[in-house]
């Protein structure tokens, strides 16, 4: 049954697709534009029918005060090729076969660092841009996307107070069961027609992978972004408040260390077998982590974010995307800030509490978890409806 609905809403927005898409183009161009193909050897992506103009790019405005990072890296995403060979040195070692599998997994590839891009929009950052909020997503998972479009990541042509843009983008790897490939990989195509906010990368989406995800953003963001002043990234099951993160970046200058979200200080590794969580202790030997940001959602400063990029770098990749950035930081010498409207560890950790579902928290909050397409949808309609708060909760 569920197939058969998801097969039928499949077929209907591929039917809008392609209507708005030959209405957006002229005929010429949509025959010259063939699907991006994916199966087979990844070919070289080229920018083509995404064709930036550098020059007016780089001459944004925003760039009357140069960032201290000047630009020596590449223009385009200059890895076109997978090159990723499995790391038999390890094979030979007995503290590495008594590990659990995707741990093993994780170590034979961790030395490979970038993929080749598989749907890239290097027009994103054109004109001026003040916020780019990005979330992590998989390719299965189209009906988060399409609430998160319908809501927070909704794109805005001004952040208001004279301030520029505020678009989105969401981050995907591959699918990561070989059957589906073919299948998803083609519907991802034309939904990336319709709304054109898809960087796809051609790894694995699987959970170990979200380092290789924050890396890849972070490289892409260096190439096409170099401008941005602030960025939001996040999951696809949270919950933004997209009218208090503005608010809260308004007395914000884009040259600040700015990286603020639900910070966790002295976090241990775990290490119980059966959490998602777990760490063996080759991997981690020191008893504590660096102060890091929840990978739910958290605010930087572009500036920051392109310092990150090269600072993550230097270091071996670790499993835990969110801690990862919080090693990254500290190579920086960065602390990140904690802040109580980013909750993205839930409002209440008891599952069952009122406030989970309370409206007026979250009209108040920044980022709360976790919430799955149909809530987001229903408290998004609560938040911005008659809501009456009895008293006016003070977060920002
Ligand atoms: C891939 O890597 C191997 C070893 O690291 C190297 O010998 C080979 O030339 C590389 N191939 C490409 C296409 O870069
Ligand atoms: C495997 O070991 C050899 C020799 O020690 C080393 O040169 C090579 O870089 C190692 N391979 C990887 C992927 O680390
Ligand atoms: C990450 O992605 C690469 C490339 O697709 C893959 O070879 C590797 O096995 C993946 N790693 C994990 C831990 O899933
Ligand atoms: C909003 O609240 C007012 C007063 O409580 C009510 O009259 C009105 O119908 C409500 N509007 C909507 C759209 O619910």
């Amino acid at each position: 049954k569920r197939t058969l609905y998801k097969s039928m809403a499949l077929a209907l927005a591929l039917l809008v697709a392609v209507t708005v898409f030959q209405r957006s183009l002229t005929p010429d161009q949509f025959l010259q534009e063939s699907l991006p193909v994916t199966l087979g050897p990844p070919k070289a992506q080229k920018p083509s029918g995404h064709q930036v103009n550098f020059e007016n790019f780089w001459k944004s405005p925003k760039d009357v005060t140069p960032s201290p990072v000047a630009s020596q890296g590449p223009q385009v995403w200059d890895v076109t090729t997978t090159n990723c060979s499995a790391n038999l040195n390890l094979s030979r070692q007995s503290w590495f076969q008594s590990l659990e599998p995707h741990f093993r997994q994780f170590l034979t590839y961790r030395h490979c660092r970038y993929f080749p891009m598989l749907l890239n929009h290097p027009e994103k950052c054109r004109g001026d841009v003040y916020l780019l909020v990005v979330v992590k997503s998989v390719i299965t998972q189209h009906d988060r996307r399409e609430a998160i479009r319908r809501t927070w990541g909704h794109e805005w042509e001004s952040a208001g107070r004279g301030r520029g843009a505020v678009r989105t983008l969401f981050l995907l790897g591959t699918a990561s069961k070989q059957e589906e490939r073919a299948h998803y990989q083609q519907l991802l195509a034309y939904e990336d027609r319709l709304y054109g906010d898809i960087l796809q990368w051609d790894f694995l989406d699987s959970f170990f992978n979200l380092t290789l995800k924050e890396i890849h953003f972070l490289k892409w963001l260096d190439i096409y972004c170099p401008n941005v002043p602030f960025i939001f990234k996040g999951d696809d099951d949270v919950f933004v408040n997209p009218t208090n993160l503005l608010e809260f970046l308004a007395d914000r200058r884009p040259q600040e260390n700015l990286f603020v979200g639900d910070v966790l200080q002295h976090a241990r590794p775990i290490r119980r077998k059966d959490n998602k969580y777990y760490i063996p202790p080759v991997l981690y030997t020191k008893p504590s982590y660096p102060p890091y940001a929840g990978g739910g959602g958290f605010l930087m400063a572009g500036g920051l974010a392109r310092r990150l990029h090269h600072a993550c770098d230097t270091l071996e990749l670790y499993p835990i995307d969110d801690v990862f950035l919080g090693m990254c930081l500290e190579v920086l010498g960065v602390q990140p800030t904690g802040h109580e409207g980013f909750k993205t560890f839930g409002i209440s950790r008891n599952r069952a509490s009122r406030m989970n579902k309370e409206p007026c928290f979250f009209r108040s909050m920044l980022v709360v978890h976790k919430l799955l397409p149909a809530e987001l949808l229903a408290m998004w309609g609560l938040v911005h409806g008659n809501l009456t708060c009895s008293r006016k909760l003070q977060v920002l």
